[in-house]
Order: structure tokens, then C-alpha cells, then sequence
């Protein structure tokens, strides 16, 4: 069966090419326990305002139960039906499976409000389950951090050695990096919070529906203030494609970084190999397609926010049609940046790191200069003048094929006078380390502090 709810209207048959074009059911399918959550609250709603008996509400409620779990079971399958969306399909089910009842629930309320409400309905459990696993992978860089705390690497800066770190260090910053992830997709959610039923089609209905009721029962924080923006907004969405497209980023960062790490030049991390693929005509490779495909999927995340953010660019209020196409790009982006987080666990969890290969890494490395340069100003020297007798050492080094953790103080003073015994202490990766005093500085006690301070947070 396949009844339209809009037919009283037409004398004739929709272009069959229209019938396909505007079907969103194939994908908004996946709202059909929100679409049942809000019918039921409706049904609620319409008996206290005496639309509904009692007997007709338990009716609905009922039949509409009946009708989510045999969806959730699979004897009723949506995605396969010719209806034009979720909300006309569960009327219809309704209408077959209840009788005449079922022309009631439609009461006081539209289709615009009500694809907003379930749109809301499904998106703050789905982000709910995002906010979780954000937790996962940053507890799986804390449990990763922890198992290598000691190990020292380069930090770069254009992708040039720069300053050692701790390796821990490194990963904690993508710790923070998740953290601030959390907190946007918490905005989302919190802005999104309002009911919109009983906006109707845009202008309010003139049923006394009781939606402070209904916003209790469905566990919205208010009830919107105004129905044009309650059925005409979709910042909700862009809003979470927004934070979504920035997790995607990080998440490429770090996939970068592990594709990099696990490198033939590189190699001072090994991918487990579980998340590892082979090669159809190379037998010896392992390649890293997991970090890569998280790295790769990082541009639909982009394009899903400015395929919405286009979309509904210029739109008048209200509704428009326009805006059913804001579903596929919202769910697309929920999955993908789902699926990537938990995938991302999975390697960072199994993730080995070769101590060797990082302490290969710091021979010949002149990540020291700035600790260098800045016992000297400790020595009252102008930073500028630290800096070029420091930028003279390296370039005589490098020359006469010198490396650091070899130099001895004569050698230092030759390019500063001022350059004491404990300077020498500065010229090995734990010593420029231990050096370190700023506030979120690589020093081993801060990283220290911050890895038990994530512990317990993370275990909250
Ligand atoms: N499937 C539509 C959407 O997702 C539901 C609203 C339809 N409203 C209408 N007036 N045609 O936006």
C-alpha cells in the first residue's frame, strides 16, 4: 500500500519520476523509533486535550509499540516500502493495523514539525553514542600514553625536528583535541533541546495541545518559542555537521600521523595487524588502510556540512522541500565519524611502538638548541644573542660531523662564555626534557600529571 496523506487535494497521479525523486524513505527510515516515540507522546497529548478516549489512546499506543518492534525485528521492513517517507509509512501501518483511530493522531500537528521533532528525537541519541565513543579512543590514547610513558620523540614542526617530546605528550595532545570535540558536540546538543510540536505546518495550531506536556514526556528542556524557526531551522544539523566535520579533522591528523609513524622511513610504530590490509600483487605488504581510510573519509564529513549549509543557504522561512535533503548527509557523517572512532580505538589500543626506532630517531638531532639558547639567558645573556652563539654551535656540528650529547663545555664556550657545566646536562633528549618548566610543557612529571589527572577523568 502506498496512500499519500496530502491526496484530497489531486485530481491526478503524481509524475511517477516526482514519486521517486521525492521519496526520502529509503534513508529516513532510520527515524521510524523516533517517528513512534512521538506518535505515542501525540496520543498522550490528544487524549488530555479529549481527541482521543482512553481506549482509542491505548489503541495507538499500543499498535504504534507493535509497529516499532516489528521494525526493530525486521518483519516490517521500511526501506522497502513505496511509501514517500517514515511518517506517512508508520500513519499508514497505523490506519492497517488499528482501524479508523488512526485518522486522529494527525491532529494539531504536520509533518514539518514533526520530521523536526524526530529528526531531534533521533540525533540526541546518536549523539549521545558519538559523545561515548569520543570517550573510548581518548581512553585508549591515555591507556596507550600510559604503556610508553618513558619513550622520547622528535616533535616537529614543519614536519622538521624541533623540540623532543614524550611520546605520551604527543598523544595527549589528541586527548585535549577530543575533549574540545566533546564539548562542541555537548553545544549541539544543548541548542537542540526544544520541542517543536504544535508548531503544525509553521503557524501554530488551534488545538489546546498541552506541550509542556509533551516536551516532558519526550525530555525536551522548553518548548519552542516560535513555530516559523521551530519548523524553518536546521541549524540543529549544521550545527552537528559542523562538529562532526572537526572530528573528522583530528581524526585525519592523527590517522596521518600513524600512517607516518608505521612508514618504512619512519617505523617507530607498528599498526597490529588486524588493522592492517594486504596487497593484491606486492606479498611482502602491510599497509595501514585503516588509518588511511579514516584519513580518506574526512572530505564526505566536509562535503555533508557544505552540502547542508548550501542547501538551506537563501531558503525563505518556513519549511521547505529543499530541506528533506538535509537527512542523508546528517546520518552519513553520524555513522562515518561512529564508525572511524571506534576504529581508531581499535589501533591506538593495539598499537606497538619500537623504543629502538624512537631512539634512533634522536641521533644527530639538534632538539636541544633552544634549552641551549635559553640557559644563556638564565646567564642574563639577550635571548637574540643566545640564539645566533646556539645557531653557530649547530652550524659547526653539522660541519665537522659533531653531535650533541658528545660536545664538552670547552666546545660550548668556544661559541659562549657564559655557558656553564649544567648546560651539558641539556644536551641529551631526557636532559632537555627535564629542563622544560612551562605549564603543558613535555616535562616528564607534567606528562606525568596529566596522564593520572586523564585517568581519572576518564574513569568519572
Ligand atoms: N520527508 C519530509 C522531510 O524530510 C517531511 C516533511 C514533508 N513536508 C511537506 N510539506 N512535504 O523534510
Amino acid at each position: 500500500m502506498n496512500s499519500k496523506l496530502w491526496g484530497g487535494r489531486f485530481g491526478k497521479a503524481t509524475d511517477p519520476l516526482l514519486e521517486r525523486f521525492s521519496r526520502s524513505i529509503s534513508y529516513d527510515a532510520i527515524l521510524a523509533g523516533a517517528d513512534i516515540r512521538a506518535g505515542i507522546a501525540h496520543a498522550e497529548g490528544l487524549e488530555r486535550l479529549g481527541h482521543l478516549n482512553a481506549q482509542e489512546r491505548d489503541l495507538i499506543v499500543k499498535t504504534l509499540s507493535k509497529i516499532g518492534e516489528d521494525i526493530d525485528s525486521g518483519k516490517l521492513d521500511p526501506g522497502a516500502s513505496e511509501h514517500e517517507d517514515i511518517h506517512t509509512l508508520v500513519l499508514n501501518e497505523l490506519a492497517l493495523r488499528a482501524g479508523e483511530v488512526a485518522k486522529k493522531l494527525h491532529a494539531g500537528r504536520s509533518r514539518n514539525d514533526l520530521v523536526s521533532l524526530d529528526t531531534r528525537l533521533y540525533l540526541r541519541e546518536a549523539l549521545c553514542g558519538i559523545l561515548a565513543e569520543l570517550a573510548t579512543l581518548q581512553a585508549s590514547l591515555v591507556v596507550k600514553a600510559g604503556e610508553y610513558e618513558d619513550v622520547i620523540i622528535p616533535g616537529l614542526t614543519h614536519t622538521q625536528h624541533a623540540q623532543v617530546v614524550l611520546f605520551p605528550h604527543h598523544l595527549l595532545a589528541y586527548v585535549e583535541m577530543l575533549e574540545r570535540d566533546r564539548g562542541r558536540v555537548s553545544d549541539a546538543l544543548a541548542r537542540m533541546d526544544v520541542l517543536p510540536a504544535g508548531s503544525a505546518a509553521m503557524g501554530g495550531s488551534s488545538l489546546r495541545l498541552d506541550q509542556r506536556f509533551l516536551a516532558r514526556r519526550l525530555e525536551f528542556r522548553e518548548v519552542s518559542r516560535n513555530s516559523m524557526d521551530a519548523v524553518g531551522d536546521r541549524d540543529f544539523v549544521i550545527e552537528t555537521l559542523s562538529a562532526l566535520a572537526v572530528v573528522g579533522m583530528h581524526l585525519s591528523r592523527l590517522a596521518e600521523e600513524l600512517v607516518w609513524w608505521s612508514s618504512s622511513e619512519i617505523g617507530f610504530a607498528e599498526l597490529d595487524e588486524a588493522y592492517t590490509t594486504g596487497s593484491s600483487f606486492l606479498p611482502q605488504k602491510r599497509n595501514p588502510d585503516s588509518a588511511e581510510l579514516i584519513r580518506g573519509k574526512t572530505g564526505r564529513l566536509y562535503g555533508n556540512l557544505v552540502a547542508v549549509l548550501t542547501m538551506m543557504k537563501g531558503l525563505p522561512l518556513t519549511y521547505n522541500r529543499d530541506m528533506q535533503e538535509d537527512k542523508e548527509p546528517l546520518f552519513d557523517s553520524l555513522f562515518t565519524v561512529a564508525d572511524s572512532l571506534s576504529l581508531m580505538a581499535g589501533i591506538v589500543l593495539t598499537l606497538k611502538v619500537d623504543r629502538a626506532a624512537a631512539a634512533d630517531a634522536l641521533v644527530n638531532d639538534f632538539s636541544s638548541s633552544s634549552d641551549l639558547a635559553e640557559f644563556l639567558v638564565t646567564q642574563k645573556v639577550p635571548f637574540a644573542e643566545a640564539h645566533a652563539a646556539v645557531g653557530r654551535l649547530v652550524r659547526w656540528c653539522l660541519e665537522e660531523e659533531k653531535s650533541f650529547p658528545k660536545l664538552t663545555l670547552e666546545e660550548l664556550r668556544q661559541f659562549h662564555p657564559d655557558f656553564e657545566k649544567a648546560a651539558l646536562k641539556l644536551l641529551t633528549p631526557a636532559g632537555s626534557l627535564q629542563a622544560k618548566k612551562t605549564l603543558g610543557s613535555s616535562n616528564p612529571r607534567r606528562v606525568r600529571t596529566e596522564l593520572e589527572r586523564w585517568c581519572r577523568r576518564l574513569s568519572d
